[in-house]
């Protein structure tokens, strides 16, 4: 534990004894006191998340693959084309290239799409770093943009405000699962002449009106890292229906493939070489993430019934709600689920004063990753490497980048900031049983629902 979260710790349970007092506060709520209080706990049956990424199939296929010798496939038959032939289907693109991380996939598609010295690139400033870094390997500068509180994506309007003759791309995540407005993106990257990539690391099988996300833009790109829904343990895969963009970022990474792989012949001269990265995945990954995907979709019905629940459940609560999800979206993969808490409907309490009483009622509450990087500073473009590091030393485009993005720091980001107080998370419950899910909201909505009455937390 850290050093912070020990003392928050510790500061919770200091609280929590006066909290016992009822003359200190510790109001008891209509479902009875709160268990970090002494009261009975809301969750009294444990579930183990019975959900497994790997089956005994795959390691039978991987098995059977080191037994013959098959570790590597650098011309990408064998599982690679299947796994490829299988993901451009679900996405409804006519390629995919699969690499050896969701990182690589971004650096690809930032590459193919010609971002380079000079450009800018708009991505949101709520995500997991990697969206971002990319840009800055290509020697462009990222611009963070704000995103929509209710549901943690890019806010249009706002991407929309911040291109400027130098933007060269817009890269939409759909964190956390939950598409973003794709006809908004895709008008504003056609009229303005930008590229549209997606980060659809968290969001495999979710869709926009009824299209899947990943082929709306030119290029989407998905993470299959080991907590992903599909996860070959470290893999990704880069969709697109462009010719000429799967030839560019086949010719970044993939040596071994860009003589006959390429589809267009964009690079006669190539041969088998790349220019100069190796992004090729280990073959074994390959195997284990075709066995995720085939059971994506059961997956992914698993964990939206799970995440209806605890819509259903904390209907009206206005302490606690789970993100919200546009009309015309469908959620996938998921990755985590995630809540806002409002501290103003909770007593101004803290957000980790609420984690600390929802975890005492039995909830494996935690606060949300991405507002609290580094657990020192809150958001990505307030991390050191945004702001103060040093950043001489640093050879390739990157210290450029980094020196031009130091320019023009991030805009303001009324939005995102906001979430700094606000954001929870949960684990992406899968095969759990329903009343699990039941009792763990009916334990948020306790908390949530006692938070005012209880004095002693706002000093936490
Ligand atoms: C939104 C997002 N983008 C990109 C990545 C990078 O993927 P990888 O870890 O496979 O390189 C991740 C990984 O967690 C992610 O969450």
């Amino acid at each position: 534990m850290s050093e912070t979260s020990e003392n928050e710790t510790g500061r919770a349970k200091a609280s929590a004894a006066n909290g016992a007092d009822e003359s200190a506060g510790g109001k008891a709520s209509r479902n009875g006191r709160l268990a970090i209080f002494g009261g009975k706990k809301a969750v009294q049956k444990k579930a183990k998340e019975k959900w497994r990424k790997v089956t005994l199939r795959e390691i039978g296929t991987v098995l059977y693959s080191g037994l013959r010798d098959v570790n590597t496939v650098s011309d990408g038959g064998g599982p690679l084309r299947q796994f490829e032939k299988k993901f451009a289907e679900m996405c409804g693109t006519k390629y995919a290239i699969v690499m050896n991380s969701g990182t690589a996939t971004l650096h690809s598609a930032y590459f193919a799409t010609g971002c380079g010295p000079g450009d800018e690139v708009i991505v949101p400033a709520y995500t997991f770093f990697a969206s971002s870094t990319p840009i800055l390997q290509v020697g462009a500068t990222p611009v963070f943009c704000d995103v929509d509180e209710k549901t943690l994506i890019a806010d249009p309007a706002h991407v929309e405000r911040l291109i400027t003759p130098r933007t060269r791309a817009i890269c939409v995540v759909h964190v956390w699962g939950n598409p973003g407005k794709m006809d908004a993106f895709l008008d504003i990257a056609r009229r303005h002449r930008v590229a549209l990539i997606e980060d659809a690391s968290h969001a495999p099988g979710a869709s926009y009106a009824g299209r899947p996300v990943g082929s709306w833009g030119d290029i989407g790109c998905f993470s299959l890292q080991g907590a992903k829904a599909v996860s070959g343990g470290e893999c990704g895969v880069a969709v697109t229906d462009d010719p000429d963009l799967y030839d560019r970022m086949l010719a970044l990474g993939h040596n071994g493939r860009t003589g006959r792989g390429q589809v267009n012949g964009t690079f006669e001269g190539l041969d088998n070489v790349s220019f100069g990265l190796k992004y090729r995945p280990h073959v074994y990954g390959v195997i284990l993430a075709l066995g995720g995907l085939d059971r994506l979709g059961e997956l992914n019905e698993l964990r939206r019934r799970n995440y209806r629940i605890l819509e259903e459940e904390l209907r009206g609560c206005p302490g606690i709600q789970p993100v919200g999800t546009y009309e015309e979206a469908e959620r996938g993969g998921f990755l985590n689920f995630i809540l806002n808490f409002d501290p103003k409907q909770c007593g101004d309490w803290s957000r980790e004063a609420f984690v600390q009483a929802a975890k005492a009622e039995g909830v494996p509450l935690s606060v949300d990753r991405y507002t609290q990087f580094g657990n020192r500073w809150a958001l990505l473009p307030d991390s050191p490497m945004f702001t103060t590091m040093e950043t001489k030393g640093l050879g390739g485009p990157m210290g450029i980048a980094l020196d031009n993005y130091r320019k023009n720091p991030a805009p303001e980001l009324p939005n995102t900031r906001k979430l700094v107080t606000r954001l929870v998370s949960l684990p992406a419950f899968a095969k759990v049983p329903p009343e699990y899910v039941r009792d763990c909201a009916r334990a948020l909505r306790k908390v949530a629902e006692a938070a005012p009455g209880v004095r002693d937390f706002r000093d936490i």
